[in-house]
């Protein structure tokens, strides 16, 4: 299903609607209208709407005219829930109409939204926003989408303005996994980040004169995944970027220089019960990126 095919909305095929513009949604139709794309907005609370009118959006009366607006129809809210509880009412108006739906959730919930829309006749996109509000509309904001792949091509021009769009695949559920997952390398990156501060710290250095030499740093680790990636897609782990013991001897440089310095030991423990468990399993002598078998095969949970 393509917009272009079924051409609803009064403005045209680049026009959009933008439903719930709380910090998220405001900066997406913030860039819709950047891009020189008919925006339409539709918030519970008025002010905020009438405050993009301001900027050249077309305020709907009520989330039904919002929805009739556009081919294409952006929903951004708290959670799923909430979305189905405020469309339920005008979904007979989706009909032909692509839903993307970039309010976070599970990959359970994306699924039965999909279902949901496909039943109502209308096209479903399932995303997810990467890269905070900050970025919102420059090329470095990374948006994950999936669903039908027809539908993001019909409106891959308009979609782009929000930044960097990448089409996962055709199912809805890849866009959450995605979304967790991608957090989860935030997350190890900056928790190792905030360790390393510390400690840096604990010699005098400032933490924008470390953050800059961790950036000429990244590269390298960036190369590290691609590397990696490949030799877990093979099922190989040569020995060339160190073996498990090897890294966890450095662990425990880690962990010696924190406890010496007085500051925290809870990342660098972390990452030291990982390596011990992937020794045990018999990997010790393995490449480092084997710890992923340790890690798929469950054992350890929170
Ligand atoms: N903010 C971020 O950096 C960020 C980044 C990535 C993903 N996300 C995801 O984006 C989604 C929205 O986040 P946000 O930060 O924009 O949230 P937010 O600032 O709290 O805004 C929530 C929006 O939802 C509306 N809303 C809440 N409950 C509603 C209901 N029952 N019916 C109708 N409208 C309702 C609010 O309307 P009112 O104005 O009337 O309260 C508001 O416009 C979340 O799923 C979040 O996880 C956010």
């Amino acid at each position: 299903m393509t917009t272009t095919e079924h051409g609803n909305g009064n403005h045209g095929p680049s026009a959009v609607s933008v439903i719930g513009l709380g910090q998220l949604g405001t900066r997406l139709a913030q860039a819709f209208l950047a891009g020189g794309h008919t925006t339409t907005v539709w918030n519970r609370t008025g002010a905020k709407a009438a405050a993009l009118a301001a900027q050249g959006a077309a305020p709907a009366a009520d989330v039904g005219a919002a929805v009739a607006a556009s081919p294409l129809v952006v929903v951004c809210l708290p959670d799923y829930p909430a979305v189905e509880a405020l469309l339920a009412p005008v979904a007979h108006t989706l009909r032909g109409r692509v839903l993307v739906n970039l309010t976070s959730g599970t990959p359970g919930e994306a699924t039965r939204m999909a279902g949901w829309a496909a039943g109502h006749g209308a096209g479903y996109l399932d995303g997810a926003a990467m890269s905070g509000t900050r970025l919102v509309g420059r090329p470095e904001a990374l948006f994950v989408l999936s669903g039908s792949p027809a539908d993001f091509t019909a409106h891959r021009d308009v979609l782009s303005s929000l930044g960097n769009t990448v089409h996962l695949g055709a199912d809805p559920a890849l866009a959450p996994v995605y979304d967790t997952a991608l957090f989860g390398v935030i997350w190890g990156a900056l928790a190792g980040f905030y360790h390393s501060v510390a400690l840096v710290g604990t010699a005098g250095v400032e933490p924008t004169a470390f953050a800059e030499v961790v950036r000429g740093h990244l590269p390298f680790v960036l190369s590290l995944m691609t590397e990696h990636a490949r030799q877990i897609e093979d099922g190989r782990f040569p020995d060339d970027d160190g073996t498990v013991e090897v890294h966890a001897a450095a662990m425990d440089h880690l962990l010696e220089t924190s406890r010496a310095e007085g500051i925290g030991t809870d990342v660098p423990g972390l990452f030291r019960t990982l390596l011990t468990r992937a020794a045990a399993d018999g990997s010790g002598a393995s490449g480092i990126a084997s710890v992923v078998e340790t890690i798929a095969k469950g054992g350890t949970r929170v």
